[in-house]
Parts: structure tokens; sequence; C-alpha cells
């Protein structure tokens, strides 16, 4: 069967022919790949920076964000059918048996970091015509989310961020979120403030963006405000907004981060999603961001990766965007490429927002 693959030591991506998996256990099941999302990982995957392929392989497939149609099922297995729809979790648990959070099936928050991931880290990804994987790693999707449920994993990100969020904030005795400021308008961006303003979030999104007028009217749509990172400066988008009570960053542009860090609001959490590539060290007023952390009681957390519930969470909260926003929602992928032209959409796109591989319909 067609797969795309990632050779790192000859530096070479290419559309390979990889053997059919089958099932090999009763709580196994079959599925056929359906769509396959692409991101900044894959990006950086293909750009040799980053993944690395299973043990005794010179490849790797890619591929992260899935939606399969299930084919084949084991006898063991009862939460899902021939023909329905499902999305893989990506991360997958440390062998180690004193790590107490993949023993307990939170691998998004292993100890050892010899946890797996398919597509990025020692196992094989989805950018394949058929995948075989244990029940415990489906996530069902209705079927009227056929054309969006390859959005949901990216959204994941978002909603571990929104549950480690309520679990920090319970520290206040009183429900307060009221504010919300999102960095970056790239699909994690969008996603996570449609689940923030979903949630009750006023949300203003702040970024840099090559086309503005798109994510001005994708988001106007929403009814979010976006703000140009180019003409607004971080103290000027602070004053638009007024006090926030969360930052919720999906861009990996630690500069600017480091400056919406200093106009956090009191008692205010921010997260950082982003993985930065390495660059050289830059200056920030270390002083400035202690002193205001310190006397306005401020959090800031990292959160990757995301567990099952964040999968519920995210196909609850699709379900919604779709009933909503149904037009907006759709446009956020803007292009579809067959399988045989997968590294096109691998390349950066100045245009658009997801670009998603379509393996079959
Ligand atoms: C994926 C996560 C993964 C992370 C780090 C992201 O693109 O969505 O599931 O944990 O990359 O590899
Ligand atoms: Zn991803």
């Amino acid at each position: 069967m067609k797969a795309v693959a990632v050779f790192p030591a000859e530096r070479e991506v290419r559309v390979i022919d990889h053997p059919e998996p089958k099932l090999v256990s009763a709580t196994q099941a079959k599925m056929r790949v359906l769509d396959v999302g692409v991101c900044g990982t894959d990006r950086e995957i293909v750009s040799f920076q980053y993944g690395t392929p299973p043990e005794g392989s010179d490849y790797l497939i890619i591929g992260h964000e899935s939606l399969c149609e299930v084919v084949e099922t084991g006898s063991k297995v009862s939460i899902v059918k021939a023909g329905d729809l499902v999305v893989i979790t990506v991360r997958r648990p440390c062998p180690h048996p004193e790590c107490v959070a993949c023993r307990e099936g939170r691998q998004d928050f292993c100890y050892t970091g010899d946890f797996t991931e398919r597509g990025i880290k020692q196992s094989h990804g989805y950018m394949t015509e058929f995948v075989v994987e244990e029940e415990q790693y489906l996530n069902p999707v209705p079927r009227e989310l056929r054309d969006v449920g390859v959005l949901v994993e990216p959204l994941t990100i978002a909603e571990k961020s929104l549950e480690q969020l309520w679990t920090v904030q319970s520290r206040l005795p009183w429900d307060r979120h009221r504010r919300a400021v999102v960095l970056g308008a790239g699909p994690v961006g969008i996603l996570g403030a449609m689940a923030l303003k979903v949630e009750g979030f006023e949300v203003s999104v702040y970024s840099r963006s090559p086309n503005r007028d798109e994510k001005n009217r994708l988001l106007g749509a929403l009814g979010i405000p976006y703000i140009a990172a180019e003409t607004h400066s971080t103290e000027d988008m602070a004053q638009m907004v007024g006090p926030i009570d969360v930052v919720y960053e999906a861009t990996g542009a630690s500069s600017v981060a480091f400056d919406v860090l200093k106009h956090l609001g009191p008692n205010a959490v921010f997260v950082f999603t982003g993985v930065p590539g390495r660059k050289g060290p830059i200056p920030v007023d270390t002083d400035e961001i202690m002193r205001n952390m310190v006397l306005n009681n401020q959090l800031v957390l990292g959160s990757v990766n995301a567990p099952p519930q964040a999968f519920e969470s995210a196909i609850r909260h699709l379900g919604i965007f779709a009933q909503r926003w149904p037009d907006t929602l759709r446009s956020v992928i803007t292009a579809r490429f067959p399988i045989e032209h997968a590294l096109d959409a691998l390349k950066e796109q100045a245009g658009g927002v997801k670009n998603v591989v379509v393996v079959a319909s």
C-alpha cells in the first residue's frame, strides 16, 4: 500500500510501498485512512529537524492527525464496528513500570520521555492506506463530522489546555473566566479560539499572518477580533483587550509570547503549546516578568499532546462548532491533496490554514 515516508539518513521524503498491516490481536481494529492533516510538526519532520523512525526501520511514515473508517475488528473489540469513523490518538505509553503517568493511561504526562508517538517518534503514522490499532486508542466520531473530523487532533491540543486551565484555576474560590487572548491564527490557534468562545470567554486573536484579510474574515465570522501584530504592539493589544485572564499561545514564537506575558492580568494563566525551533537566545526583561508574576499571582503552564478525555471533548466541541459556524469551520481546511501529491501539502503555504491529504474518500 502507498505511504508517505521520511528517510532521515538520506534526507529524503517519498511516497513508498509499505506492507499492509493485519490484525494480530483480538483487541485490535483495522482502519482505512480517509484524511490526514498536516501541521508544523510534520513540516519539521520532513525538513529533518524532528521525528525518529521505529527501531530497525530506516524510514518513518508520517502523519498524526487522522480521520479513518473501521474496516475490520478483532473479536474482543466492542466500541466500534466496521463502517464507523474514528480518530486515533497519537502518543503511546513508555514501558517503565515506575512511570505512574503512562501506567494510568496518561502518557501525555510521561515522566521518562520513552513514550512513542505515531507519525512522530519511533512509530509509523497515518499517512498511508490502512492502519491497525488497539481499540483503546480509537475515538469514535459521528458521521455528521465526516468532512471536518480531521480537525479533532489539532483541537485536542486546546482541549487538554482547557482541562489544565480549569484544574489550576480551581485555586481561585470563584468562577472567573472572562477574557482570553489567543496567540497565533494557524489551525491550533483558530480551533482553540473557537473552543474558548464556546466556553464563554471573550476571545481576541493576536497574530502575525501573511494572509491577514483571510484570517480577519474567518475570525470575524466567529465574532472574534483579529489584532494584527504587524500594526499593533503587545502594549496596543493589551490596551484594546483589557485585563487578560488567559493567554493561549499557539505559535511557538517565543519573543512575542514573552512580550505578551508582561501584559497578563491578575490571577491569570498563560498556556504555552507552541514548540519553538532552536534559534539563538533573545533578550527578555526577566525582572519585569518575575515582578509581575509574583505581584499578580500568575501561572505559566506548558501543555503537550492530549489524553483520551481531550479527544472526547474535541469531538463534542467540533459538533458544536459545526452547528454554530458550519461554513467557517469548513473553511479552516483550505486545501486537499491526493496522497500522490502529499509532498505539496507539506510545503509551507502562504495562503491557507489547514492542508489535508486525502487518502481515500
Ligand atoms: C502533536 C502532539 C505531539 C507533539 C509533539 C504535535 O504536533 O499534535 O500530539 O505530542 O506534536 O511531538
Ligand atoms: Zn500536530
